[in-house]
């Protein structure tokens, strides 16, 4: 199982479209998904005491990120950095057991001209410092408007192109990172 983490709680999400996007892609290269999306945390998540124990209402989708194989994440750049969702939720996950040795495909999103290239090296140095292995092409997709057209999904061939051979390249990358 392969998780698909939305890395970002905002209502009308960009990313979340991508994300979904690259579900059906996965899906057609035979792997079963789960999704993982921060736009589904409960409230309590938020509470102070969540570091002390995890409420259960949050649970399953811990429990998702926790067994998944390997994990795509897909997070816009929010203020030069990732989202406050992103960095709180990978804060409240179990470990070493959520991130530690899971191979990660990283997919940033943002409406600038950098692609969520800052935000990148901001998550790439959690991933590294939580021991997660980080599939090393990640794909940035500068100026999202324009790439979406208005619509739901990429259509332009050349970035379609560049999903797969990065989906493909992962899946490779996790049959080689697995015991
Ligand atoms: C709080 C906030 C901060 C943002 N900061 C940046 C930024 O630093 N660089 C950038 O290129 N886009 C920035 N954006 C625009 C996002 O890249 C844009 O919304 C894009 O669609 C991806 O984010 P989304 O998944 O929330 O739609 C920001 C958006 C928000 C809501």
């Amino acid at each position: 199982m392969i998780g698909v983490l939305i890395g970002t709680n905002r209502v009308g999400s960009k990313s979340r479209l991508v994300a979904a996007q690259l579900v059906r892609l996965y899906s057609k290269l035979d792997q079963k998904i789960n999704v993982i999306d921060l736009g589904a945390l409960p409230k309590e998540a938020w509470a102070g005491t969540v570091f002390k124990k995890l409420p259960l209402s949050i649970l399953p989708m811990v429990r998702r990120t926790v067994d998944c194989k390997g994990l795509v994440i897909v997070y816009p750049e929010y203020n030069g950095s990732i989202p406050g969702s992103l960095k709180h939720y990978i804060d409240i996950l179990p470990h070493p057991e959520s991130l530690a040795r899971k191979p990660v495909c990283l997919v940033g999103v943002a409406r600038g001209s950098t692609g969520a290239l800052r935000a990148s090296t901001h998550l790439e140095a959690i991933l590294f410092y939580r021991r997660a292995f980080i599939y090393p092409f990640p794909l940035y997709l500068a100026k999202i408007d324009e790439l979406l057209e208005g619509k739901c999904a990429i259509e332009q061939e050349n970035i379609q192109k560049k999903m797969l051979e990065q989906a493909m390249g992962f899946l490779e990358f996790l049959k080689r990172s697995s015991p």
